[in-house]
């Protein structure tokens, strides 16, 4: 269809890059959305050369409360047809908890959550008159595993995204739209920089890290297959299981041999 579209939230580099170019190829037409402009102005313009699509950029803050809002009306005003909702932008925080400030704390809840929400309840309405709609969450497998010693809000946040993923597909399912929680594990992306903690990435066993392409491609074909939860590789969707059914002080001697620093 000619007016539509796929919108990727932190697309400017890692996971939701991967995602743009995989849908680029499909065939997509994509809104792509992060902070770093150059980014997006630069992965667009490669896309569209190459796919012969419509790429859009918007450059917004999805710590601002109106961002989703403003993305909204940037849709509506181009008369674009949002049939697949990416919501992938995030990062983990760098200093401990108690010195964060409650401003920080607040932009992390809403980049990795509240937007989540806000950004599928301002494009639902239109996806259940059109009587379709896809919905991608990229969740973690942190949302399954005991919370850890750095960032501990960020494994409750995923979880909370999980379960309410799985919301909207108890709702909104009979409605023509699914909603797939994607769960990756380590990925070789910018977000450990980003969030300060390359140093323990570095010392993650490489069995156990993924690129951002294979994340990518895995979670694109769960998406468009409705399917309600992916998690990427078979060694990941292993340790998950694996996360279910043993119990937490196990978990947390296994954690401290497999991921450095996160339990200690
Ligand atoms: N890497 C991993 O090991 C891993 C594992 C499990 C889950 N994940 C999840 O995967 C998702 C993507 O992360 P990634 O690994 O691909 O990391 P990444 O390469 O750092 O990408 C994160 C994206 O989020 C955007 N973003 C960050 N803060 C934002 C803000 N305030 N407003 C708008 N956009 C913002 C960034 O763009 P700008 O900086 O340009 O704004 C960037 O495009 C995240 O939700 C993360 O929690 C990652």
């Amino acid at each position: 269809m000619k007016n539509s579209y796929a919108l990727i939230t932190g697309a400017s580099s890692g996971i939701g890059e991967e995602i743009a170019k995989n849908l680029a190829k499909k065939g997509y037409n994509l809104i792509l959305t992060a902070r770093r402009e150059d980014l997006l102005d630069k992965l667009a313009q490669d896309l569209r050369k190459k796919y012969n699509i419509d790429v859009s950029v918007i450059a917004k803050d999805l710590s601002k409360y109106e961002t989703p809002k403003e993305i909204l009306s940037f849709c509506e005003k181009n008369n674009y047809r949002v049939d697949l909702l990416v919501n992938n932008a995030g990062y983990g925080i760098k200093t401990s908890f108690h010195e964060t400030s409650l401003e920080d704390e607040e932009d992390f809840i809403r980049v990795l959550g509240t937007s989540v929400i806000m950004l599928t309840k301002l494009f639902l309405p239109k996806m259940i008159s059109n009587g379709e709609g896809k919905i991608m969450i990229v969740s973690s497998t942190a949302a399954f595993a005991p919370p850890s010693a750095i960032q501990p809000l960020y494994g409750p946040i995923k979880t909370f995204v999980n379960r309410f993923s799985d919301s909207i597909n108890i709702n909104y399912k009979n409605k023509g739209i699914t909603s797939t929680a994607v769960c990756p594990g380590f990925t070789v992306t910018g977000f450990h920089t980003a969030s300060g903690v390359q140093e323990q990435m570095d010392r993650v066993p490489d069995f156990l890290v993924f690129s951002a392409k294979r994340i990518a491609d895995e979670a694109v074909q769960a998406t468009l297959a409705g399917k309600s939860l992916c998690v990427p590789t078979k060694t990941y969707k292993f340790l998950v299981f694996m996360l279910k059914i043993l119990p937490h002080t196990i978990l947390s001697f296994l954690g401290k041999i497999l991921a450095p620093g996160r339990y200690d």
